[in-house]
């Protein structure tokens, strides 16, 4: 799907809050669990080190800080919020939601909440879904959170899988704006390609079972190469299709903030699309690959280094599990921070 943000109705984001647990794992660190070394995760991917939650903590945990910075950020109380989307593929459990969690956590007692899975691509599909529930009128004021534990999904003993993923959560509050907002949305699914990356089992297909834990199907399974592949086409093809639809050059795209999955890939992209690699935003060094969570903690930490200045076009894209992607192009806001 794409399109153009409708005329006349101009919804931005107002403020940005992000949360990563305390704990820092290091590659070194990894080497000591599997056959890897930090030599080759860092020519590999470019991750540095990750963040991973205390054995107590679960998503909320970290979505509730984040969402609450963004409040604040945005000046707003949580009661004014009436729709909340939390974009997960590790929510605190299958139901109640985390969304419902959070909207409670901040007051919002009227909120619509719900949770909302497109793997590492949640992010983006949760901005689409708010804004329009916005710019139809049914909602005033959204609070979207991406963020995910991957920690507790990863198989700690599969080096090719675990040297890749990290903690973390990211908030943003959307609101009408005066100035500047969302120009565009293009959001895609490629299910034939879904069993690249899979967790297998805890579903309605393959129930959890003695079984399915002994064989190791309650953690995340993909085919590296692949996703790359698919990765690396996606993260060029969404973009471009997204900023000619909105009729933006590649020359006024000011921030580039892809998912921050392998820094090989998000260069590839930049290299590809034409975007000086120094407007791209980049964590995946300090965080890993977050999941929902990446692209909100670039944003949260870009506006800190105030690197989203009013004007400027956003361009993001998502990619992940489904296979999905997508990909949000937005005009930074005077009230945004
Ligand atoms: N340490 C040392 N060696 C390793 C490690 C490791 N951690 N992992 C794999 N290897 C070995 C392999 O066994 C292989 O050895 P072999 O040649 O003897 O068979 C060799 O390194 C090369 O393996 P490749 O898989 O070809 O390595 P590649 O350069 O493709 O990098 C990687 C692997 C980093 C996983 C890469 O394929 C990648 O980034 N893929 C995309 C992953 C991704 O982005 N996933 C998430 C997207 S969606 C989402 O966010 C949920």
């Amino acid at each position: 799907m794409i399109g153009r943000a409708s005329d006349g109705t101009r919804i931005g984001i107002t403020g940005l809050g992000c949360s990563v647990p305390d704990r820092v794992l290091t590659n070194d660190e990894l080497a000591t669990m599997v056959d890897t070394s930090d030599e080759w995760i860092v020519e590999r991917t470019g991750i540095r080190e990750r963040r991973i939650v205390a054995p107590e903590q679960a998503l909320s945990d970290l979505a509730i800080p984040a969402a609450r910075d963004a409040l604040a950020q945005a000046g707003v109380d949580g009661s004014s919020i009436d729709l909340v989307i939390v974009a997960t593929v590790t929510p605190d459990m299958t139901f109640p939601t985390t969304s419902a969690v959070l909207a409670d956590a901040i007051g919002a007692p009227d909120a619509g909440a719900f949770d909302l899975s497109a793997g590492c691509t949640g992010f983006m599909y949760a901005l689409a879904q708010a804004y329009g529930m916005m710019a139809s009128g049914l909602s005033q004021r959204a609070l979207v959170v991406g963020g995910d534990v991957l920690s507790r999904i990863i198989n700690w003993n599969d080096r090719a899988t675990c040297i890749l993923f990290g903690d973390g959560a990211g908030a943003v509050v959307l609101d009408r704006v005066e100035t500047g907002g969302f120009l565009g949305f293009e959001l895609g699914a490629d299910g034939a390609g879904g069993m690249h990356l899979t967790l297998p089992a805890g579903g309605s297909r393959s129930p959890a079972t003695a079984e399915t834990v002994a064989l190791e199907k309650h953690f995340v399974h993909m085919d590296g190469r692949e996703v790359f592949k698919f990765a690396t086409r996606v993260l060029v093809s969404s973009a471009e299709r997204l900023l000619a639809e909105c009729g933006v050059s590649v020359a006024d795209v000011d921030v580039y903030v892809p998912h921050q999955a392998n820094i090989r890939i998000m260069d590839y992209a930049a290299r590809k699309l034409g975007i000086p690699t120094e407007r791209m935003l980049v964590n995946v060094d300090r965080y890993g690959n977050t999941s929902s969570g990446s692209i909100p903690l670039a944003l949260a930490d870009g506006a800190a280094e105030r690197r989203l200045r009013p004007g400027s076009h956003v361009l993001m894209t998502g990619m992940g599990a489904g296979l999905t992607w997508g990909s949000a192009l937005i005009e930074w806001t005077e009230d945004s921070q």
